[in-house]
């Protein structure tokens, strides 16, 4: 939205400049003839047309523009709603190969050999993980067809209390988390909430074989000076190589078998921001932790 908005302002902003300067131009040649009043009243007539013209295109641009977005908004609004039926029309046959597949191993169990109950089993392990995906891109369109809040967020508090969440659900691990006070932002609660929440997550799940994990919330700033926050984590770190792919839906650079995850938690995050009109990078290397920072508009 904002790069959009951005391109639309500097191609404005060439209309005009195309306008001032034939205004320049012609302001000149006023100036070696301005004796001259019919040399004069040339000048002004042809700045007149000069302007008009300016005018004529600057209104076309925008029009064209806004032909764009809003061809953009309808395809988009189409793609949501397709994800979203697909997505809850796979959960009915789903629901099916995991029941029927349960009431054989009830029925059947004792009398299958070895290989074919654990055939069984990994046809139903199999299922459960499709059933996580699915639920996770349901809930990613949530996140884009979800009413936007703009109310002040205290993001200190809301990564405190999912910090805390973290640490009670896993009283083994030692994590020194560090969270900047005061860190407020406008936005929608829950939306910021999900994407500190998938972020956090991350830096937590990363770390889980670090002896001495940490974990550092705190404010930034983008290229560009704007008001940004960081996640930063001392864990397995990731690739840069293919930085790109982070936050495509789906898109993992571990295995799971290392850590779990079905990698549609970064696509949120980036929606979110996204919808807040912000913006999202990552700073990572194998072995040496990650850092993700944001903008919230
Ligand atoms: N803090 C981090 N440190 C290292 N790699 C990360 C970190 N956060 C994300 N990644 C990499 O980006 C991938 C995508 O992250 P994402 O949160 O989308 O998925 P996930 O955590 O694997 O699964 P999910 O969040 O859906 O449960 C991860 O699988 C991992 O490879
Ligand atoms: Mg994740």
């Amino acid at each position: 939205m904002i790069e959009r908005r951005r391109r639309r302002c500097q191609s404005h902003l060439t209309i005009h400049l195309t306008g001032a300067l034939g205004l320049l131009i012609v302001g000149t040649a006023s100036l070696a003839v301005y004796r001259h009043s019919a040399y004069l009243a040339a000048v002004i007539a042809a700045s007149m047309v000069l302007l008009a013209v300016s005018h004529g295109l600057l209104a076309r641009e925008i029009r064209r523009h806004e032909l764009i977005e809003r061809a953009l908004h309808d395809t988009n609004s189409e793609l949501e709603s397709f994800s979203y039926s697909v997505s809850h029309d796979l959960r009915a046959p789903l629901r099916s190969i995991d029941g029927f597949s349960q009431a054989l191993v009830e029925d059947a169990g004792p009398t299958l050999n070895e290989e074919s109950r654990s055939h069984l089993e990994r046809i139903r392990s199999a299922t459960r993980r499709m059933g996580q995906l699915i639920d996770d891109l349901l809930a990613l369109s949530k996140v884009t067809r979800a009413e936007m809040k703009q109310e002040r967020v205290d993001v200190s508090e809301i990564a405190t209390q999912i910090a805390a969440e973290l640490a009670r659900h896993a009283p083994g691990r030692a994590v020194t988390v560090t969270i900047a006070p005061g860190l407020t932002a406008t936005g929608d609660p829950q939306l910021v909430r999900l994407a500190l929440q998938n972020l956090i997550e991350n830096a937590w799940k990363f770390t889980s074989r670090r002896a001495h994990a940490s974990i550092e919330v705190g404010p930034t700033r983008d290229a560009h000076g704007a008001p940004a926050f960081y996640v930063r984590d001392n864990g397995a770190g990731y690739n840069p190589n293919f930085a790109t792919k982070l936050f495509g839906p789906f898109q993992r650079l571990h295995p799971t078998s290392d850590f779990p995850g079905t990698g549609i938690g970064l696509a949120t995050v980036k929606r979110i921001v996204h919808r807040h009109g912000g913006h999202i990078w990552a700073e990572g290397k194998i072995d040496a932790g990650a850092c993700f920072y944001f903008t919230l508009g």
